[in-house]
């Protein structure tokens, strides 16, 4: 065996993992370093590695299908695609250390006949299979930072109709938290806003269907996920002309600052005021259309409950949260702020969501943020609603 010495044996999910000794690598807040180790493993990548089954097994419902982990590490996403999602397929990483965890691991799960690993520079092998005939009906990139420079030849050998999954851990410039950073990588002038982490997804599906636009394809995203440091998002991906959607979905968000009110926009040059008189800030370009489908997170919750080995309850959260908000494509508010705006208490959210309901409209938390609320009833509702459940 080629690996180094100080290596343990993990397990996770279906697969055994042979991975860097993770005690030699944990930081002084007691959570283990990925970037330390010579081959990146990250346990608490768990929920984004289940989600990713979840998903593989909602899309292709139980029927074989070929994938790429573009960028695999240890080549534990492949080996649980391969052993929970029933995939064949290519595991690949640039690092010769990573490969050489890959192949043991492959050995280790006895799935030679299901992996092939590979030792190549992600755009090489994607730009490779483009010319083999082989369509790739998922492919998934993972990683360090931006997915951006992955897009393009991860599209190229994808057949008709197939899924893709992209992680990114660029959650500051997506967020707008250095505009320079998210004009230089995203080109878009951003602004300050309290839906940070969904205006981040907004940016990167929209940047994402632009490079697969001009490849002819049309992305659809379909279910979203986000932690403290990384996004995981699935987009199925279609070699049809994406005029419609591109010209459906395009589109900018303005926000004002002091009111909290926001919405959508097709026009940049249509002008109007915020509710004190001054201008909105317009972010965009951006995707304005749902960036998940709640049929699609309902499908996860039936296959959750077929599907054992995962890390149910907080699987289960996730997918129940998932289902609930993607029915709502308004960007969520944040409670806290709106209730200092208007000088009342924070009420219990799921009172709020009720009543909300209860009056007509789509109401929903979000898992992007414990204090967001998500609902397409106008500004001015949901404060009154506020002051009416504080008593006042
Ligand atoms: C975040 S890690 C992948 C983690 C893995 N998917 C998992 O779930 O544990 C990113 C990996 O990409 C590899 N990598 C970085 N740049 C690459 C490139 N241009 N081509 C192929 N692999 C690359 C690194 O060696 C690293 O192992």
């Amino acid at each position: 065996m080629k690996l180094p010495r100080k290596i343990v044996l993990v397990e996770e999910g279906l697969a055994r993992l042979y991975v860097p000794d993770l005690s030699e690598y944990i930081r002084e807040d007691g959570l283990v370093e990925p970037a330390w180790m010579p081959v990146f493993y990250n346990p608490s990548a768990r929920l984004s590695r289940d989600i990713t089954i979840l998903a593989l097994r909602a899309f292709f419902n139980d029927k074989k299908f070929f994938f790429v982990d573009l960028l695999a590490g240890t080549g534990v996403r492949g080996i649980r695609i391969a052993l929970e999602a029933g995939g064949v397929g290519i595991v690949n990483d640039v690092d010769p250390r990573a490969f050489d965890f890959m192949v043991e691991n492959i050995k280790l799960n006895k799935l030679e006949s299901e992996l092939a690993p590979f030792n190549m520079e992600a755009n090489a092998l994607g730009n490779l299979l483009t010319f083999t005939g082989v369509f790739v009906d998922y492919v998934d990139i993972d990683p360090y930072g931006s997915p951006i420079p992955y897009i393009e030849s991860s599209l190229k050998p994808l057949g008709k109709k197939a899924l893709i999954g992209v992680s990114a851990t660029d959650k500051g410039p997506l967020a707008c938290v250095n505009k320079d950073k998210t004009l230089k990588r995203y080109w878009l002038d951003c602004a300050d806003v309290d839906f940070k982490s969904e205006l981040g997804l907004r940016l990167l599906t929209y940047n994402i269907a632009l490079r697969a636009s001009a490849m002819n394809y049309t992305i659809t995203p379909v279910l979203y996920l986000s932690k403290a440091h990384y996004y995981r998002v699935f987009y199925v991906a279609e070699r049809k002309n994406p005029f419609n959607v591109i010209s459906k979905c395009r589109g900018y968000i303005w926000y004002c600052p002091t009111t909290l009110e926001r919405g959508f926009k097709y026009d940049r040059d249509k002008e109007f005021d915020c509710s004190d008189g001054n201008r909105p800030l317009l972010i965009g370009p951006l995707w304005i259309c749902p960036i998940g489908d709640e049929n699609f997170a309902r499908r996860l919750l039936a296959v959750l409950e077929k599907t054992l080995f995962l890390q149910r309850r907080e699987v289960l959260k996730y997918v129940e949260y998932a289902q609930k908000e993607f029915s709502v494509n308004e960007p969520f508010i944040r409670l806290d702020l709106l209730c200092r705006k208007i000088r009342a208490d924070m009420p219990n959210m799921e009172l709020l969501v009720e009543r909300l309901e209860e009056l007509g409209f789509k109401a929903s938390r979000t898992h992007l943020d414990p204090r967001g609320l998500k609902t397409n009833a106008p500004l001015k509702i949901v404060e009154s609603t506020i002051l009416e459940l504080s008593g006042k």
